[in-house]
C-alpha cells in the first residue's frame, strides 16, 4: 500500500497494526513497508523490459543499512557520494562493481578508497577531479572506469533547492567542456572515459525537462560515437517524483518514462543505468508521531507532535507538502497548524491543515516519508535520532534502535586535555 491512503487503509501497513506497534515502539518512529519498495523495483524493471539497465538506488534518499540490503537482495546497485555511503553499501551487501560514485566534491581519499573497494564507475563532474583521479589511479597501476556527469543547462521544472541540471547550478560540465575530455581521454593512461551521466534534478513531475535532457544527452553520445568513441554507459540518474499530495501531485507513469528513455536511445547498443532514490522508499515509508497538547493561540490552534524538523527536515527546508493522518475515529474536523516541538519557527509540518479533531496522545502519521527523512535526520536540540522499523508481511523489524543519551554525545568530551598547535 502507498503512504497517501485514507484513515481506514491508514491503520494497518504491511499488515502490521500501527496503535499496536505504537505501543512498543517509543514515537516519533519511521516504518517503511518492504513489499512496497521491493514493488517499486519490480515495477522499474518490468517497464524497461528488455534494455541492458542496471539500477543504481540512490543511497542518500534512505541510507539505513537494512534497506540497502533490501536493494542488494533484488539485485540492485547503489549511486553513492561518500565514502560513508560506500562502506554502508558493501556492509549491505552491494557489490562493489555494482557502485557508481557520484558528488561534485569527492576527495583524494575518497577516490582511493573507492578505487582500492573496485567500484563500477566515477561519475566525474570537473576537470580538477578528472586530473585527480588519473594521478590517483595511475599511482595504485589501476584503470579507473568513469563517466562524464554533464550539466544538459535544463531547467527541471521543480524545487530550485533539489534542482541540478541548470547551468548556474554546480553539478556537471557542460557539452562543450565533455567533448574536449574525450578528445584527451587517449592521453589518460589510467582512467577509461567510456560513459555519460545526467541527473537534472528531484521530485520531477514532468516528462519534458526528462525529454530535454535526455535528447541532448544522446545527440552528444552520437557524435561521440561517430567520432570514434566508444561509449559503454549513459547513466540517466534518478528525479522522479512522487505523490506526496493527494490528488495534487500527478507523478509520471513509470512506463511513459520507461517508453521516453527507450526511444531516446534506440540505437544506442550499451548499458543504460538508473539511479532512482525517492522513487523506490519515499512512499513506502511513514512517519509515526503522537500529539502532545492542542495549543489555542489567538488566531490558530496548534497541534504539537512529538516529530520535529530534525526528524523530518522536508517541510522545514522546501515547504514541503506531507499527508498528515490522524488514525483515530473521532467526529469533527478543525483546522491546525502541526509543529514540533523545536525551538524554531519552522519546525511545522503542516499550516492550517484540515484535521479530524484532535487531542492529546492521538497517533497521527506523516505519509510519503520514505524518503530523505531518516537520512537527513539530525540531534537538533539534542533529540536522540529516533527508530525506524522494516515492516514485512505482517512482521516487523527495528533497523535502527532510538539512540539513547549516551550514543548522542559519543565523541563529544570536556575541554579538559589542552593541546599546543
Ligand atoms: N543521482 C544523483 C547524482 C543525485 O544527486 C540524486 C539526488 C539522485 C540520483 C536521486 O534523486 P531522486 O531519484 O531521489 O530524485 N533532499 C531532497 C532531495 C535531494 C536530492 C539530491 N540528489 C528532498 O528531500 O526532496
Amino acid at each position: 500500500m502507498t503512504v497517501t491512503a485514507d484513515v481506514a487503509d491508514a491503520r494497518t501497513f504491511e499488515g502490521v497494526d500501527l496503535d499496536v506497534l505504537a505501543t512498543k515502539i517509543q514515537t516519533p518512529f519511521y516504518a517503511y513497508s518492504a513489499n512496497a519498495i521491493r514493488g517499486r523495483i519490480s515495477g522499474l524493471r518490468s517497464a524497461f523490459h528488455g534494455l541492458d539497465l542496471r539500477i543504481c538506488y540512490a543511497v542518500k534518499a534512505n541510507s539505513n543499512i537494512a534497506i540497502l540490503q533490501l536493494m542488494a537482495q533484488q539485485g540492485v546497485g547503489a549511486d553513492i557520494v561518500s565514502l560513508g555511503e560506500m562502506q554502508r553499501s558493501l556492509k549491505a551487501g552491494i557489490p562493489a562493481a555494482c557502485i557508481v560514485f557520484s558528488g561534485v566534491g569527492k576527495t583524494g581519499e575518497e577516490i582511493g578508497a573507492a578505487l582500492d573497494a573496485g567500484v563500477w564507475r566515477f561519475n566525474v563532474e570537473s576537470t580538477d577531479e578528472l586530473a585527480l583521479l588519473q594521478r590517483i589511479a595511475s599511482a595504485r597501476g589501476v584503470t579507473a572506469r568513469a563517466a562524464v556527469r554533464i550539466n544538459p543547462d535544463v531547467d527541471a521544472q521543480t524545487h530550485a533547492k533539489i534542482s541540478t541540471g541548470k547551468a548556474e547550478n554546480k553539478f556537471g560540465v557542460s557539452i562543450d567542456e565533455a567533448r574536449g575530455w574525450f578528445a584527451a581521454a587517449a592521453s589518460m593512461s589510467h582512467v577509461r572515459l567510456d560513459g555519460l551521466h545526467a541527473h537534472i534534478g528531484s521530485q520531477i513531475l514532468s516528462l519534458d525537462p526528462f525529454r530535454e535532457a535526455l535528447r541532448r544527452v544522446d545527440d552528444f553520445r552520437r557524435q561521440l560515437e561517430e567520432a570514434g568513441h566508444c561509449i559503454a554507459s549513459v547513466d540517466i540518474g534518478g528525479g522522479l517524483g512522487v505523490a506526496y499530495r493527494r490528488g495534487v501531485d500527478r507523478p509520471i507513469p513509470i512506463e511513459d518514462y520507461a517508453a521516453l528513455v527507450r526511444e531516446t536511445f534506440a540505437d544506442f547498443g550499451g548499458t543504460l543505468v538508473l539511479e532512482p532514490g525517492r522513487y523506490l522508499v519515499a512512499e513506502a515509508g511513514v512517519l509515526l508521531t503522537r500529539a502532545i497538547r492542542v495549543k489555542h493561540g489567538t488566531d490558530r490552534s496548534f497541534l504539537v507532535v512529538d516529530a520535529a524538523m530534525n526528524d523530518l527536515l522536508r517541510p522545514s527546508l522546501y515547504d514541503a507538502w506531507h499527508e498528515i493522518v490522524p488514525l483515530h475515529d473521532r467526529s469533527g474536523t478543525a483546522r491546525y497548524d502541526v509543529v514540533g516541538p523545536v525551538c524554531e519557527t519552522g519546525d511545522t509540518f503542516a499550516r492550517d491543515r484540515a484535521l479530524p479533531t484532535c487531542e492529546a496522545g492521538d497517533l497521527l502519521l506523516i505519509g510519503a516519508a520514505g524518503a530523505y527523512g531518516a537520512s537527513m535526520a539530525s540531534t537538533y536540540n539534542s533529540r536522540p535520532l529516533i527508530a525506524e522499523v522494516l515492516l514485512d508481511d505482517g512482521r516487523y523489524a527495528i533497523i535502527r534502535r532510538r539512540q539513547t543519551f549516551e550514543e548522542m554525545i559519543a565523541g563529544e568530551q570536556l575541554a579538559q586535555a589542552w593541546h599546543e598547535t
